[in-house]
């Protein structure tokens, strides 16, 4: 008879078991989904200055203390409490993509001079009010994007996003690949760039930052990618006189599955040294998912139990609408109990209540009789899930918290 394993992978020491009970950020967790109710997100204070942590000592490691700066990608999780939490740390400032990102950044604490700006498909009412936030770095992704910043901010200092047709994401996964063998929307390829720093040049714009995001959820093995990435964005800064700062975007990845290794960052930091070291640049970073994805837990209330042919169906109070990765881009989350007992395990799978095809969790779970249990959590589900929530069938209620 097998049991659930008491160490199982995802476990450290501010997510474990406890007495056979689900510890969190210091909180029962059990004791969490009764005060707070389900479906709840909760997110660890602690853990998310840890990741940021990690990510400057590692930017310090690669010989870049002091000239190297963290944007938070806060697409990936905007709930005010958490961005305030951010600034206060005063570990880094916003990546934001959005004018309303913008505003919400700024009632959160920041200024104009901590957002870097990097957003796609902007239209002219964006561009306008955008153009009020004196001090925000704006990276133009587009010729289209060069010509109406410049219109409006003759003079003035810009990013370019380049797209240098290769790309980095998390294993076999190309819906996380943002550059590479399929043409993409995002920034400017090699053969368009000169048309670009000419274009800059009308405007009077300096070129001063190159700007690239390839891809999400890199691990240790896509590490030789980086590498190659960060040498093919080289060239463009070698093209382009002005530059100062060089922005290598987010995609750092966290593990989602027992055989994921947590990111190297001995290994992360020996390639920006590589790359960087003897050059007078500052370099930018902009992650989100690694930051947040690991500090969150999805709280959900168990609905139903029950076996439909081959499968044992596990139901819960809320559908992947609230928390879309695992649906839209196979990332999974795992589902854990918040307590464990010797009972035997069962394979389950666990769904929503979205009358979708999509609506399904967790494939194969290995879980114990769920008899006595109320809950269940997700695991990763700090990043991309409320940011991302539709209502979906009406059902996008959720709530979050912040535990300090
Ligand atoms: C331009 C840009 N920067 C940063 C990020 C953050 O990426 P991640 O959350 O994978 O670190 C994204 C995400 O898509 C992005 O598009």
């Amino acid at each position: 008879m097998t049991k659930f394993d008491p160490n199982a992978w995802w476990q450290r020491d501010d997510l474990c078991y406890r007495d056979n009970q689900l510890s969190f950020a210091g909180r029962d967790v059990q004791q969490l989904a009764h005060q707070f109710g389900t479906p709840s997100f909760v997110y660890s204070a602690s853990r998310l200055e840890a990741n940021l942590k990690r990510i400057r000592q590692a930017l310090d490691a690669a010989g870049l203390a002091g000239r190297s700066s963290i944007f938070y990608a806060m697409k990936a999780n905007r709930f005010a409490p958490l961005l305030q939490f951010f600034k206060q740390t005063g570990l880094c400032g916003i990546d934001a993509c959005s004018p309303n990102e913008v505003r919400h950044a700024l009632s959160c604490g920041f200024s104009p001079s901590e957002i870097s700006f990097t957003a796609t498909s902007l239209s002219k009412k964006d561009f306008s009010e955008l153009s009020q936030y004196k001090g925000m770095f704006m990276d133009c992704d587009s010729l289209h994007a060069i010509r109406s910043w410049g219109e409006l901010n003759r003079n003035s200092e810009i990013g370019i996003r380049i797209n240098p047709g290769v790309g980095i994401g998390r294993a076999c996964n190309d819906k996380l690949h943002y550059s590479g063998c399929t043409t993409t929307k995002f920034g400017i390829y090699r053969e368009q760039f000169e048309q670009a720093l000419e274009l800059a040049a009308e405007y009077g714009l300096t070129v001063r930052k190159i700007h690239f995001h390839t891809g999400c959820g890199y691990l240790n093995a896509e590490l030789d990618q980086l590498d190659h990435v960060i040498g093919e964005c080289m060239k463009f800064v070698d093209a382009a006189a002005d530059v100062r700062r060089v922005n290598i975007g987010g995609g750092l990845g966290v593990a989602h599955l027992a055989d994921d290794q947590a990111l190297d960052f001995d290994r992360w930091s020996a390639v920006l040294n590589k790359h960087f070291a003897q050059r007078d640049l500052h370099i930018e970073v902009e992650p989100g998912d690694y930051i947040c994805k690991d500090a969150g837990l999805l709280l959900l209330g168990k609905t139903f139990v029950e076996q439909k042919r081959d499968t044992l169906f596990v139901g819960v109070d809320a559908g992947f609408n609230i928390a879309p990765e695992p649906a839209y881009y196979g990332l999974p989350f795992q589902p854990v109990p918040l307590f464990i007992d010797d009972l035997p395990l069962s394979m389950m799978t666990v769904v929503g209540n979205i009358n979708e095809a999509l609506d399904v969790w967790y494939e194969n779970a290995l879980l114990p009789e769920l008899d006595k249990h109320d809950y269940l959590a997700l695991i990763n589900a700090g990043a991309y899930s409320s940011s991302m929530a539709s209502n979906h069938c009406m059902r996008g209620e959720f709530s979050e918290f912040l535990l300090l």
